[in-house]
């Protein structure tokens, strides 16, 4: 076996090694062993297949001012809006898109403040000082029965 020879089957040998672990990695499976925090729902069915709707707030939870805080399978959630225009109702992935600091709210500037550069978010995710250019990540909710649902 020459040199060219023993590349390509070490290359190959390499590969089929990597694959399952590239697969895994790539899986849509969404577990979570975190445990909840302060203001965190339980997450019924929590084997449900990723894509369902899930409960994750009721409408009782949203108070004028002040997002309703908790975690979806280990992400984070802020929900804002009044709960009387269930349209205005918007929930964000407080992690900062400059560079991923969890960003906090902040109740006497009423901004998602990041502690880690200085940008600021209002409670609909939008930038309103950077560094950061990007608006935090929403999510897909849906308003039904008193329930604020969403597809984590
Ligand atoms: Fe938030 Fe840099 S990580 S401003």
């Amino acid at each position: 076996m020459n040199r060219r020879e023993f590349m390509t089957w070490a290359g190959a040998g390499l590969l089929a090694s990597s694959l399952p672990v590239a697969l895994a990695a790539c899986s849509s499976t969404v577990t979570s062993n975190a445990s909840p925090s302060p203001g965190a729902l339980p997450v019924p069915g929590a084997t449900a297949e990723e894509g369902a709707l899930r409960p994750i707030a009721s409408l009782t939870d949203l108070k004028p001012g002040i997002p309703f805080e908790g975690k979806i399978d280990g992400k984070p959630f802020a929900i804002s809006g009044d709960p009387k225009k269930p349209e205005s109702i918007v929930a964000v992935n407080p992690t900062c898109t400059h560079n991923g600091c969890v960003v906090p709210w902040n109740a006497q500037s009423k901004q998602f403040v990041c502690p880690c550069h200085g940008a600021s978010f209002d409670d609909s995710g939008k930038v309103l000082q950077g560094p950061a250019e990007k608006s935090l990540a929403s999510y897909v909710i849906q308003v039904k029965d008193g329930k604020i649902l969403t597809k984590a």
